[in-house]
């Protein structure tokens, strides 16, 4: 008799654990299915003899160039750099992102040249926005390895230098 109350408690017990667990365990699988979000782009230096057009021909990639990635309402604000071919990326996706997450980056997030460390080369230009804030694009990139992450383009962005000999 006690251990057939016995079973039927800890059915019950099994039942509702399993009651408990089920959400969570949907809410890790969907957390799982929601990629990450990434910025990338490219940092340039004009060259001088286009600088003027903002053209990009002739241009170099600018290495340790500092870009910032902020997006409205969800406090995201981080600064990144570039490496040796110019190119920066930026995963948006931290713990400090709420429960409403970024919402939509191409609405709400803006790229912003922040520092160039070329003396010869650190006036930010305001190509593609670089300098009152870049709008990211969709052009399709979407990863799976390391992890699942869709990717957002802003720029090329570009500094140009202060002088140039004619
Ligand atoms: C970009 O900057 C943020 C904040 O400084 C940092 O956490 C992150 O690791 C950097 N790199 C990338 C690729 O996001
Ligand atoms: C870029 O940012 C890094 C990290 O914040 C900083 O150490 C570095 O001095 C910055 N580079 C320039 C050129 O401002």
């Amino acid at each position: 008799m006690a251990a057939a109350k016995h079973s039927q408690i800890s059915t019950i017990c099994s039942l509702l654990l399993l009651c408990a667990t089920l959400p969570l365990m949907a809410a890790a699988a969907a957390q799982q299915r929601k990629p990450s979000v990434a910025v990338e782009g490219v940092v340039y230096c004009l060259s001088c003899k286009y600088a003027g057009s903002g053209s990009l021909i002739d241009a170099t990639p600018i290495q340790s160039a500092n870009v910032s990635v902020s997006c409205a309402n969800s406090g995201v604000y981080q600064i990144n750099q570039t490496d040796v071919h110019g190119y920066f990326y930026s995963w948006l996706d931290g713990p400090k992102l709420g429960r409403g997450g970024l919402g939509n980056p191409i609405q709400a997030c803006t790229v912003k040249l922040v520092s160039s460390p070329l003396e010869a080369c650190n006036v930010p230009t305001d190509l593609n926005h670089g300098n009152d804030g870049a709008k990211l694009r969709f052009e399709g990139k979407v990863v799976k390895s390391p992890h699942y992450a869709v990717f957002y383009a802003a720029g090329p962005l570009a500094f140009r230098p202060q002088m140039c000999a004619n």
